[in-house]
C-alpha cells in the first residue's frame, strides 16, 4: 500500500455514478470490504453528488492526473478510452487497476480474470487486471465445472441482453420508449441502433469483417483466454432485449467425453458461482427477473442435444452489473488485498 501506516488501501472508483460504479461502492459495502479512504471519481459534471459508503458520506470529485497519486487500488467503470487516459496516472507508483472496459482484455500482460475460474492469474498482473466482458463471465462460469470434468470442444451461444449494459443511458431510453410507444407517440432512439421497446436488436456494438460483431468476437477471444484453451470454438450471437437488468443466454456445448444430463446436474449443483434451477415439470428455469440483484448465474433448461453426440444445451442468467462487472471486480481487489498481506 502506498500509506505504509495502514494495511488497508485506498481504494478509487473511476466512473463512481454510472451503472457499474454505483454498484461497485454498494458491493464493496455489502462485502465489508475494508479500506483506508476511498475516492468517488467521474466526469466534471458529476462532481458534487454525495454517496454513502458504510455510514459515511463521500462526495464525488472530478476524475484528474493527479487524482491517483494517493491511491492503492483503481476500479474502472468507465469507456475504453477514459481508462487508455487515464491508465499512466492511475498506475504510478507501482499501484493497481481492475478494469471493467475493453481496452486492455487481450494484452499479453494483462491478467483476464473470473474469479470462480481462474483466481491464479491475478498474480501475474504487471499493474492492469482486466474484468472480463459481461456476457462472457456469465457463460464461462455456467460452464466452468463442464469444462473442467469433460472438456468443450465447441460453445453456440446466443445472448439476450438487458439494456442496462449499456449503461444509465441504455436503462433510460427503454423505459422512456415505452411509456413513449404505448401513448402512440413515436420513440426516439438515442442509445441503440433501433427502437428497443417490443423489440429485440440482434446487434451489439460495431460489426466486423467476419459478420460477427466485436461483442460476440469477446465471448471467442476472452474466452479462450480465461480457459487458457486456444482450441475451443465459440460461436455467439448477441441480440440486445427489452429486459431491464439480467442478462441471459443459451448454450450449446459439444464435450471431450460424454456427459450424462444426470453428471451434468451434480457438477453444477457444486459449482462455484452457480445455481441450479432446473425443474421444468413445475415451469422452473433461469429468468431475468430472479436473477437481478444478486451475484449467482443461474443455470438450468439442460438437456441432451439430440442432434449430436456429446452434446447437451442449457440455458442460463445473470446480473451483469454484479457478476459481470461490479461484483467480479470486488472479488478481484478481495484477492489482491490478501496477497499483498501475506
Ligand atoms: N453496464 C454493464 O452491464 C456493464 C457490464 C460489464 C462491463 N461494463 C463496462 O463498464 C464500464 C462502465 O459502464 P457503465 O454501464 O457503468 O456506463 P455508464 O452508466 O454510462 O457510466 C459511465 C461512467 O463514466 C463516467 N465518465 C464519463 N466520462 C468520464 C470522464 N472523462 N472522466 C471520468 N468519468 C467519466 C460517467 O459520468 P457521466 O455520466 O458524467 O458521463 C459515468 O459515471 C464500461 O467500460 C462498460 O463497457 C458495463
Amino acid at each position: 500500500m502506498k500509506n505504509k501506516t495502514s494495511s488497508k488501501p485506498v481504494v478509487a472508483i473511476l466512473g463512481a455514478t454510472g451503472a457499474v460504479g454505483t454498484q461497485m461502492l454498494r458491493i464493496m459495502e455489502e462485502r465489508q470490504f475494508e479500506v483506508e479512504n476511498i475516492k468517488l471519481l467521474a466526469h466534471a459534471s458529476e462532481a458534487g453528488k454525495e454517496y454513502i459508503f458504510c455510514g459515511k458520506k463521500y462526495v464525488v470529485e472530478e476524475a484528474k492526473e493527479n487524482s491517483f497519486d494517493d491511491v492503492d487500488i483503481t476500479l474502472i467503470a468507465v469507456e475504453s478510452d477514459i481508462s487508455r487516459m487515464f491508465m499512466p496516472s492511475i498506475l504510478k507508483n507501482g499501484a493497481v487497476a481492475i478494469d471493467n472496459s475493453s481496452a486492455f482484455r487481450l494484452n499479453d500482460d494483462v491478467p483476464l480474470v473470473v474469479p470462480e475460474v481462474n483466481p491464479e492469474d491475478i498474480y501475474k498482473h504487471k499493474g492492469i487486471i482486466a474484468n472480463p466482458n459481461c456476457s462472457t463471465i456469465i457463460g464461462i462460469v455456467a460452464v466452468n465445472e463442464i469444462y473442467k470434468y469433460a472438456g468443450i470442444k465447441r460453445m453456440v451461444v446466443s445472448t439476450y441482453q438487458a439494456v442496462s449494459g449499456a449503461g444509465i443511458r441504455g436503462i433510460e431510453e427503454l423505459k422512456n420508449q415505452t411509456i413513449d410507444v404505448l401513448n402512440n407517440k413515436g420513440a426516439e432512439n438515442k442509445v441503440f441502433q433501433h427502437e428497443i421497446a417490443f423489440n429485440i436488436i440482434p446487434h451489439i456494438d460495431s460489426f466486423e469483417d467476419n459478420g460477427y460483431t466485436k461483442e460476440e468476437m469477446k465471448m471467442y477471444n476472452e474466452g479462450r483466454k480465461i480457459l487458457h484453451d486456444d482450441k475451443i470454438g465459440i460461436s455467439c450471437t448477441c441480440a440486445r432485449v427489452p429486459v431491464l437488468r439480467s442478462h441471459s443466454e443459451s448454450i450449446t456445448i459439444e464435450t471431450e467425453k460424454e456427459l450424462s444430463i444426470e453428471k451434468v446436474r451434480e457438477l453444477l449443483s457444486d459449482a462455484k458461482g452457480v445455481k441450479l434451477v432446473d425443474d421444468p415439470e413445475n415451469n422452473i428455469y433461469p429468468m431475468p427477473i430472479d436473477t437481478s440483484g444478486q451475484d449467482l448465474i443461474y443455470v438450468g433448461r439442460i438437456r441432451k442435444d439430440y442432434t449430436k453426440e456429446n452434446s447437451i444445451s442449457l440455458w442460463c442468467c445473470g446480473d451483469q452489473i454484479r457478476k459481470g462487472a461490479a461484483t467480479n471486480a470486488v472479488q478481484i481487489a478481495e484477492l489482491l488485498v490478501k496477497s499483498l498481506r501475506n
